[in-house]
């Protein structure tokens, strides 16, 4: 799939842009804080929903304004769609307005629209990925999944509601020293299930990126002993035996998470393990090597999600190439889907490789003229 044309209005820096974007590799190229990563930005939120830095959608919107719009025309399999958001900063004295979803015009729910576009972003923050705490690691596989499967995403949140009545419960049987009742049994249940459902996907997904994430790694680094694994202590092939296992843990955890007032036992506490010869690998890591496992990771993202979408995902990388060697850059980019359009943003057009310098357009960006 590709996006062939990015409208942005009081988007960040942007008061107004309209921005035509060819098939295969582009490089925006410009100074610090000239407006590259909120192209990207743009386009992440579009298609996943989520922007990599902003926490409130106020602060994407251009400073003095209300409102920020961006819009990206793309072609999926022959079809053209316009997918566009309206993104509201509060009005002094009233409510914010919720962001809106547009297809061609016409309003939708997020869920019908996200996914959309297909796309696999790396963006700067993400180099902390092994090491930041195991909710991050969820969260990329989550949003991973999601891309493919809509009932991960309502599983995903109705799990998440199930945690929070759960150990309200366990919290006020712990005050009230009572024994576990039918409730608890109840929201044991609904916790087993859908823990079930959401651990098998992801334990699916990182088996099958476990494949292309090794290739990816040995190409670059000749490394062979880097390895990728679901971490979890459940057990079972399908659904139901992963719940019953659930459901056997729940039962050994009992009285800890009565005496904690905690859910112990789900995918909430599960992660995404990158080991070497075994060894947790973000404790010795070097940055280059992190940032190379996580491009690793994303490379095999695209390669999965080709697969299970049909269609090859439109690349976000943000400031990909700095912190690698010159032999690591060029290894990457030649890693990278040859058919697929590919957004890059660097702020040193000497750092280009010559793959990029020759085969991409160079789209320069600066405070002053907008792409
Ligand atoms: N809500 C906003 N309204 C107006 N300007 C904003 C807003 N948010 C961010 N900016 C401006 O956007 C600029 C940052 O843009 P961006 O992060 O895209 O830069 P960049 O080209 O990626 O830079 P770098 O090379 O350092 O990564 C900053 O100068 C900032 O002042
Ligand atoms: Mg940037």
């Amino acid at each position: 799939m590709r996006v062939h044309r990015l409208l942005l209005d009081d988007f960040r820096s942007y008061d107004r842009a309209d921005i035509a974007l060819s098939p295969g590799f582009t490089a925006f190229v410009g100074p610090n804080g000239a407006g590259k990563t909120n192209l990207l930005e743009a386009i992440h939120v579009l298609a996943r929903g989520e922007s990599p830095r902003a926490h409130d959608d106020a602060e994407m919107v251009r400073w003095g304004a209300t409102m920020a719009r961006a819009a990206a025309e793309c072609v999926r399999d022959d079809r053209l769609a316009r997918i566009e958001t309206l993104l509201f900063s509060p009005v002094q004295g009233e409510r914010r307005r919720p962001r809106r979803y547009l297809v061609d015009g016409a309003g939708k729910r997020a869920e019908d629209v996200l996914g959309r576009i297909v796309v696999v972003a790396f963006f700067p923050e993400d180099v902390d990925l092994l090491t930041e705490a195991p909710s991050a690691r969820r969260r990329y596989l989550d949003a991973m999944i999601g891309q493919v499967e809509r009932r991960h995403r309502a599983d995903t949140r109705e799990h998440q509601r199930v945690v929070e009545q759960r150990n309200a419960l366990l919290r006020a049987l712990r005050d009230e020293q009572a024994e576990p009742d039918h409730q608890l049994d109840f929201w044991d249940g609904e916790l087993c299930r859908l823990g079930a459902a959401i651990s098998l996907r992801r334990m699916r997904a990182v088996h099958e990126i476990r494949h292309p994430f090794r290739e990816a790694i040995e190409r670059w680094s000749g490394e062979h002993l880097v390895d990728v694994a679901y971490a979890t202590p459940a057990e079972g092939e399908t659904e139901a035996e992963r719940a019953s296992s659930y459901q056997r843990l729940v039962e050994e955890k009992r009285e800890k998470e009565m005496w904690q007032g905690t859910t112990l036992v789900g995918p909430h506490r599960e992660d995404l393990a990158v080991t070497s010869s075994g060894r947790d690998l973000p404790s010795f890591a070097s940055r280059g090597e992190q940032r190379s496992v996580v491009l690793a990771l994303k490379v095999a993202e695209a390669t999965w999600l080709r697969e299970r979408t049909g269609t090859t995902p439109v690349l976000l990388l943000d400031d990909v190439l700095s912190e690698l060697d010159p032999e690591r850059r060029q290894r990457l980019l030649d890693a990278l889907p040859s058919d697929a359009q590919a957004l890059l943003t660097s702020a040193l057009p000497a750092g280009l490789p010559s793959r990029l310098a020759e085969g991409a357009t160079v789209v320069p960006v600066s405070r002053e003229r907008s792409p």
